[in-house]
């Protein structure tokens, strides 16, 4: 379908349920429901193809931080990540972080073509001892 048809808006309430599915079907460790129940009051937008939830992403303004993107694996590479990033950083200002997954290129190439840059690695930041990679962009 054209991009174009997909629509990015504000996720409410409603919406979670679709969420946590793309949540559990992108993340060996998705984030329980209940944070992300939290996060309504953060900058949190969902891609609604057709009238389904096909990705989501969550900024958090106060930190300066992506908390988190995932799309649904059926709809990866047709530039709907792109929407919802540009669309999170859009409402952001300042310098933007977020960690990676050092296992995790294919976010860490999706962040790249998104103009972020790697600052530094951290180590074992995650709870099964991965590394992570921290990365930022500046936003006018
Ligand atoms: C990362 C993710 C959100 C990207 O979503 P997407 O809708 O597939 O991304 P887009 O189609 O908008 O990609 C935009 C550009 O990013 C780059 N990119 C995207 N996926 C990539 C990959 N797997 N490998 C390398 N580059 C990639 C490409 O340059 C792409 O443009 P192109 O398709 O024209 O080449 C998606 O892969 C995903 O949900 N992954 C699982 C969850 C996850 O790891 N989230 C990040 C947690 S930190």
């Amino acid at each position: 379908m054209d991009i174009s048809l997909v629509k990015i808006r504000k996720c409410t309430a409603y919406d979670l349920g679709e969420v946590i599915k793309i949540e559990r079907s992108s993340f060996k460790y998705p984030y329980p429901p209940p944070v992300l129940y939290n996060y309504l009051s953060s900058i949190f937008l969902v891609a609604e193809e057709d009238g389904k939830i096909v990705g989501y992403a969550i900024g958090d303004n106060e930190r300066n931080i992506i908390v988190s993107i995932a799309v649904h694996p059926d709809y990866r590479r047709r530039g709907i990540g792109k929407r919802l990033l540009e669309s999170v950083l859009e409402k952001m200002r300042g310098t933007v972080y977020l960690q990676v997954r050092k296992s995790n290129r294919d976010a860490i190439g999706f962040y790249i073509k998104m103009g972020f840059v790697k600052e530094k690695i951290l180590k074992s930041y995650y709870m099964d001892g991965e590394d992570a990679i921290l990365m930022f962009k500046r936003i006018n």
